[in-house]
């Protein structure tokens, strides 16, 4: 049997024969020997963290989840993660398993800096949003100020703002043509945005708490945060605007979903939903965008990328996100940021380099011969995988290292039915990427990535969100789900028609290498109600009732290399049943295959994070939107939540506060790893 036909045989779905029968098919891992291990042999980790900054720490440096290889899984077919699994249910709390504490950590509105005034939801304002954690928090990373791994900076992604509970008296402002959005409130929407940098400390009583008074706390802002670019599209003549001639200087960062913490401690934001953003007057006769007026090159590339998408009116105020008045102003976002969160007066940079897409997020990892590797999905349906290897090696000096963020080769991924995978270089002038095809030089390439990468004959996949890569050189890659993917389109990586759940690729690059040009793909689950065969879910059946679900999102790899989950089923919420939560997805062993739920959010709110510290000790996840999300279809819920009216006013419960986005920090109780 091949492995086609593994996939496609609907009788052995969710089967454990299934399982079995993948151990047969020949994959090339290479778990002997760790990323960890080869960057250990190659610089030490000590004077690599001793040359790089003032402060003595091994624990920023070489830290990373990304740099750890698997632990054996035991023998007899139980899942490694030592924890008994919550139940499954919906309500306006969190839950986390027992024996562990989950607390609230950080809300929307909390102030960050020492001047920030405290919070007056019924009297916001922009000035006061610049000093306070933003909406939305996504993406959570961490890079420890101390040899102990006690004291450090948590670097938080907002990804987007929900008026209609934020504000009282609005209600959705998008279905209402804008009409309550006042100048001020657009302001406050663009304050909220972006990320923050806070300082936090593990106290002696094993609680963290927020250091507002931390010298390198800050907020990043699409309203006021200038940031420089670095790579080929820098300088481009399509990244000028009248505002910035040079094409150098572009004001802030939007929709920063998922991310990633670099081996040196940076932090990454990637740029997702940018198309949201931007404004057009001119509409047709049926009220979408008219692009008629643009150079027809213009059009067709913005059209590629969803611009403009008209989620937010800021293009009435903040004139740069009118198409009509600045048409390059969409070309200098979708990329990757870097920001030094050591450095607070350091300018975050776009690194173009690593393409314009719609970046979920962007976690690093190393090749066996020490260049970077950088994985990104592209969040869109039928759109792409990517990977970035830098030219460069990781070495002992900061700047340098962030260097190799300017001078690399992005990829885009194939996903063949032999189950191999093949990484495209996107090059000009090789293939069809010349000027005849509309590339002039590479700028062109990276800022028309997608377009580039249909001409390569790239994979369409299902929503590509995290990308989490394990220093053995394999990565999980989470596909979210694909309403859209019509039965005359499934290919093998993507295999369900309508896919309303989701599935995982398992990826192992050739050789275990990072750097590889090739690998092979499998998939590690099928998402999705097992007992509805319908639904044609695959797990272990080991899986309970409780460990199934549905659109994963957000991965973290553990300091045992065990992988994690959050999900994100947005409206499909109705569809399963169940709340978002974060999960411990087996992938070694017989119990390959087996999920346990350890974490469930309040209804309405998507799980994101999750990030583990080093010492596996503590893990942070993230509560977006609670209350928003697909309550409308939820029984016991049923409501479009506004601030009046929400369906929970988590954290809080306050009844003059709406729900509050809100990072959640887990710990054991009485101390020690989590889930061992
Ligand atoms: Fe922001 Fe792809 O979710
Ligand atoms: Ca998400
Ligand atoms: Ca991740």
């Amino acid at each position: 049997m091949t492995r086609k036909d593994i996939l496609n045989d609907p009788m052995i779905g969710n089967k454990a024969e299934a399982f079995e029968a993948f151990d047969d098919i020949p994959t090339n891992p290479n778990l002997s020997r760790t990323i960890g291990e080869v960057v250990a042999a190659r610089y030490s980790r000590r004077e690599l963290f001793r040359g790089a900054l003032a402060v003595t720490t091994t624990t920023a440096l070489f830290g990373t989840s990304a740099m750890i290889a698997p632990k054996q899984a035991a023998a007899a077919g139980t899942s490694r993660y030592n924890f008994t699994e919550l139940e499954w249910g919906n309500d306006t709390m969190h839950h986390v398993a027992e024996g562990y504490d989950a607390d609230i950590l950080l809300r929307w509105g909390d102030p960050i800096t020492a001047d920030a005034p405290d919070f007056d939801v019924m009297n916001q304002t922009a000035a006061a949003q610049l000093g306070q954690f933003g909406y939305n928090n996504d993406y959570v990373g961490f890079t420890a100020l101390n040899e102990a791994g006690t004291r450090g900076l948590l670097c938080v992604n907002h990804e987007y703002t929900n008026e209609e509970v934020m504000f009282p008296g609005l209600g959705r402002q998008d279905k209402q043509a804008f009409a309550g959005m006042t100048p001020e409130l657009i302001d406050i929407e663009m304050a909220a945005h972006g990320g923050t940098v806070v300082e936090i400390e593990k106290e002696t009583t094993g609680q963290w708490r927020v250091d507002r008074n931390g010298k390198y706390n800050r907020r990043i802002t699409p309203l006021n945060t200038a940031m420089t670019v670095s790579g080929p599209a820098a300088g481009h003549p399509r990244m000028q605007t009248n505002a910035d001639p040079e094409g150098m200087t572009i004001i802030g960062t939007l929709n920063n979903c998922a991310g990633g913490m670099t081996p040196w401690g940076t932090y990454l934001m990637a740029e997702e939903n940018f198309h949201g953003y931007f404004w057009t007057s001119k509409l047709d006769a049926e009220g979408k965008p008219d692009l008629s007026t643009l150079p027809d090159a213009d059009a067709k590339r913005h059209k590629r990328y969803g611009v403009p998408g008209m989620w937010y009116n800021w293009g009435t105020t903040h004139t740069r996100f009118d198409i009509d008045v600045e048409p390059n102003e969409p070309n200098r976002f979708g990329w990757i940021v870097e920001v030094d969160p050591r450095d607070p007066e350091a300018m975050p940079v776009k690194h173009t380099a690593l393409g314009r897409f719609r970046h979920e997020g962007c976690e690093t990892t190393v090749a066996t011969d020490g260049r970077l590797v950088i994985y990104s999905g592209d969040d869109n349906r039928f759109d792409y995988m990517y990977k970035y290897v830098s030219e460069g090696k990781v070495g002992e000096d900061r700047a340098a290292n962030s260097a190799l963020l300017s001078d690399g080769t992005l990829f885009v991924a194939r996903f063949d039915e032999d189950g191999s995978i093949t990484w495209m270089p996107l090059v000009h002038g090789e293939g069809p990427l010349t000027a005849e095809n509309g590339f002039n030089d590479q700028g062109d390439v990276m800022i028309d990535t997608r377009i580039a990468a249909d001409l390569l004959g790239a994979t369409p996949m299902d929503r590509p969100e995290d990308a989490q890569p394990r220093g053995d050189g394999t990565i999980y890659l989470m596909l979210t789900n694909n309403s859209r993917r019509k039965p005359d389109q499934v290919n093998a990586a993507n295999p369900r028609p309508e896919s309303v759940f989701g599935h995982i690729i398992e990826i192992k690059e050739d050789g275990g290498d990072h750097g590889a040009a090739k690998g092979q793909w499998s998939i590690l689950v099928k998402c999705g109600d097992p007992s509805v065969a319908e639904v044609g879910a695959m797990w272990n059946p080991e899986t309970s009732v409780n460990g199934w679900f549905g659109s994963p999102d957000n991965a973290a790899i553990d300091a045992d290399g065990r992988l994690w989950i959050s999900t994100d089923q947005g409206t499909n919420w109705g569809a399963t049943g169940k709340s978002d939560g974060l999960y411990a997805l087996e992938t070694e062993g017989e119990a390959r295959g087996t999920s346990k739920l350890f974490f469930r959010c309040p209804v309405g709110g998507e799980m994101c994070g999750p990030y583990f510290t080093e010492d596996a000790e503590t893990l942070f996840v993230a509560v977006q939107h609670p209350g928003t999300d697909g309550t409308k279809e939820l029984a016991g819920f049923e409501r479009d939540s506004t601030f009046e009216d929400p369906a929970t006013r988590w954290p809080d419960f306050d009844p003059a506060m709406p729900p509050r986005p809100a990072v959640v920090v887990i710990t054991k109780q009485g101390g020690g790893k989590i889930a061992v």
